[in-house]
């Protein structure tokens, strides 16, 4: 029997391209250093052992039967389903989680660690990885149907497919993913919590991903992708905010990847100050601690500043200048490798 594995799934910050994903729209986020591993070690019978290290709770089930479970646990428990859903022959295992990311924080600890055991649970298996795009399907599936967040692809591609100093241009109606050139000269992307823990299962998350359903429905079209800012006046509140948030956001994912391509870093900040402010008035997804967030990265210099992820709290990304001294408690941000097994 071979020895233990390890998978490594980054966190995401995402520049730019928000509620978008689920809209079929673009983003254009990237992989960091944090993230979740996965330890597995296997076993002589078709079990899994689970333990969560940062929390110290454990897990146990059979392969058998795997069923239902809440929180980290419904992570470990939708992975082994979906991965058995597609024939995967999995093995016995004994699984130890750890993670950097902060939970709740806005950078996709979620997707980290659906990421982190479904790679390692195929690497304990000796099972070859799927492509990519289709695994990133199956950790989604994890969060939509085990968790019960209404979530899109943005998190998984993210973890997926990272690349040092590149941040990844994702269309969501093609599925297409190009790594764009993140090249900050003099400035630097920070992250700022805002204290304010977030779940998408708990959320207004999922509330909003109906309303762009709704919305797109009552516009005849196949999503939100195809909406106009005309559009947009034909609907009643909040739907016409909704659709105003989709469609302008999508267009300036298109203005960052043009401004980074010309080194225009002035424009990129006004870009995620205009990001901030349609999630802020039209997405309606900000709060108090989130607008104190912003505003203590603009107070110390930000260029451009805007909440990140899903919102109803999580952290705040801001563009500041090198030198600058940036808020007490955050961090700076950089694009790193995307998830990886080791042996
Ligand atoms: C969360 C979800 C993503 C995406 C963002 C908002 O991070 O997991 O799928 O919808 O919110 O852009």
């Amino acid at each position: 029997m071979s020895a233990h594995v390890t998978a490594f799934a980054p966190g995401r910050v995402n520049l730019i391209g928000e509620h978008t994903d689920y809209n079929q729209g673009l983003a254009l986020p990237f992989a960091i250093a944090d993230g979740v591993s996965v330890r597995a070690t296997p076993l002589e019978d078709a079990l899994i052992e689970a333990t969560a290290l940062d929390v110290d709770e454990r897990d146990s089930f059979s392969l058998d039967e795997v069923g239902e479970a809440e929180g980290w646990r419904a992570f470990v428990r939708g992975a082994a389903g979906e991965l058995a859903g597609v024939g995967v022959p999995l093995r016995g295992a004994s699984l130890s989680i750890s993670g950097t990311v902060p939970r709740g924080a806005g950078l996709s600890s979620s997707a980290a660690l659906e990421v982190a055991l479904v790679l390692a649970l195929l690497a304990v298996a000796d099972a070859p990885e799927p492509d990519r795009l289709e695994l990133a399907r199956l950790c989604s599936r994890i969060e939509n149907d085990w968790v019960g967040a209404q979530t899109g692809l943005l998190d998984q591609i993210a973890s997926l497919f990272g690349e040092p100093d590149r941040a990844l241009r994702i269309d969501f109606a093609s599925l297409s993913v190009e790594p764009v050139r993140l090249d900050l000269g003099d400035f630097k992307l920070i992250v700022l919590d805002s204290g304010e823990e977030h779940t998408h299962a708990g959320s207004g998350y999922n509330e909003r991903r109906a309303e762009c359903a709704e919305a797109a429905s009552r516009l005849e079209l196949e999503s939100l992708r195809q909406a106009t800012l005309s559009d947009a006046e034909r609907l009643p509140a909040p739907l016409s905010l909704r659709v105003r948030h989709v469609v302008s956001e999508n267009a300036r994912v298109g203005e960052a990847v043009a401004a980074l391509e010309r080194e225009d870093l002035d424009e990129l900040g006004r870009l995620l100050d205009a990001s901030h402010a349609s999630l802020r008035d039209c997405y309606e997804v900000s709060t108090d601690a989130v607008e104190d967030a912003v505003a203590r990265c603009k107070a110390a210099g930000a260029l451009g500043a805007r909440i990140m992820g899903g919102g109803f709290g999580g952290s705040v990304l801001a563009l500041m200048p090198g030198d600058a001294e940036a808020p007490s408690g955050s961090v700076e941000v950089r694009p790193g490798q995307g998830a990886r097994v080791s042996t």
